[in-house]
């Protein structure tokens, strides 16, 4: 048995990656476009393992996904491959589209012929696990309910929109032509490998940089934030256990504004690692133009998954957000080569004459 991961070089992706080959003894095959995202230093420890394969190449390529399906023979596809900043869809929304649209209905074709032509015995138990978010739901009031799985879709920004056209393909690849699909629409996550774009790690890195901490707006926008381990451990719940073609919102009980989130930052980097003019941290928050269409919030109703599957998150906001500052301050060269673009050197080189994987021609 084998499962193919798609875009497992990113921040979620990668963390899925190491914790699926810490627990299993089944291999995996990652198939990774690696973008500016997609990072194959978090693999490093990795790279002698046998139980795991780098592929590199695009979800789009179907000969490409084609051949890796014929040779590895996965039981499961988990696609995690995606462009994911809302920030950079504003700015330049085509790679959404080619990426989180073309390439799930690519790979759900190239899917489809390989399932199509599987036995009986293995078409029951095959499943296509596709990596969603709550941002398809759009944005809550303060006092609405959260997100149930059956809560309109409302995209507001080209990121969720292009997620919401990618889960809608995959609903209708079951629907049509019963392609056994699963679908997990979760909330922020925060951890280990998170690229210093997003809220948490670019207020980590910034503030120990001296650089300003940019809180958009008036930093009252509310997100449910989950450790990407507990993001990780849903997915094989639902892998495992989950009913074929349903639903499962994947969220952490655990709404917080993101002035919250800052001010959470600063404090344990004071503790940490403090200044060395004695200031906290939070001297650094400068507040900024707000983004277009901010959505206001998101809140995740996750009583589907416990209910059905049994899955719990298992760290607390305090226990993750502390494990998360840890680790950015244990691993600074991670951040500098980050940072400096010396991984992109690293793929060029390593990756930069050919797809390794790719057959002779
Ligand atoms: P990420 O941007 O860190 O990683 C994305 C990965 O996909 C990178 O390794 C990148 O190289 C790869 N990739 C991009 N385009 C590709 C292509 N065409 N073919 C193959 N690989 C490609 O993203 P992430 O934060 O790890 O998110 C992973 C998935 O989880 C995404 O689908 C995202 O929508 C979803 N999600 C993320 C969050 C979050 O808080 N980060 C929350 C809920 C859902
Ligand atoms: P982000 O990490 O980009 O995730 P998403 O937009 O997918 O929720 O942003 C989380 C929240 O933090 C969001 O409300 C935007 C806000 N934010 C800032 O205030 N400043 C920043 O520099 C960034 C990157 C985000």
């Amino acid at each position: 048995m084998t499962i193919l991961v798609t875009g497992g070089a990113g921040f979620i992706g990668s963390n899925f990656v190491l914790d699926w080959l810490a627990q299993s003894d089944e291999p995996v095959v990652n198939l990774d476009k690696l973008t500016y995202a997609g990072n194959p230093e978090n693999l490093v420890s990795l790279s002698k393992h046998p139980g795991y394969l780098f592929a590199h190449g695009d979800i789009q390529d179907a000969t490409l996904v084609d051949r890796l399906l014929a040779e590895h023979r996965p039981r499961a596809v988990v696609n995690f491959a995606a462009e994911s900043h809302v920030d950079r869809s504003i700015s330049g929304p085509s790679a959404f589209i080619q990426t989180n649209v073309v390439g799930t209905f690519q790979l759900l074709e190239s899917v489809r012929r390989y399932w199509g032509k599987l036995v009986d015995a293995e078409r029951t138990t095959w499943r296509f696990l596709h990596v969603s978010t709550d941002e398809v739901y759009g944005s809550l009031a303060p006092t609405d309910d959260a997100f149930s799985e059956t809560h309109r879709y409302a995209p507001n920004s080209p990121y969720s929109a292009s997620k919401a056209a990618s889960d809608h393909l995959v609903r209708a690849y079951h629907h049509t032509y019963g392609l056994p699909v699963l679908t997990t629409n979760c909330s922020n996550n925060y951890g280990p490998y998170h690229f210093p774009e997003k809220l948490i790690p670019l207020m980590i890195v910034n503030a120990q940089a001296g650089k300003p901490l940019p809180v958009y707006g008036d930093g009252q926008q509310v997100r449910d934030w989950l450790y990407v381990k507990d993001h990780c451990s849903a997915i094989r719940r639902v892998l495992y256990k989950g009913r074929m073609g349903e639903v499962y919102n994947i969220g952490g009980w655990n709404e917080k504004p993101n002035l919250e989130i800052v001010h959470t930052v600063c404090d344990l980097l004071d503790e940490l690692k403090p200044r060395a003019d004695g200031k906290s941290y939070r001297a650094q928050i400068t507040y900024v133009a707000d983004r277009p269409g901010h959505d206001r919030r998101y809140a995740i109703d996750a009583r589907k998954i416990e209910q059905e599957l049994g899955w719990k998150p298992s760290e607390t906001f305090e226990s993750g957000i502390r494990k998360t500052v840890q680790w950015y301050l244990e691993n600074p060269a991670w951040v500098a080569n980050v940072q400096n673009g010396s991984y992109r050197e690293w793929v060029a080189q390593q990756y930069g004459h050919g797809n390794p994987v790719a057959p002779a021609a």
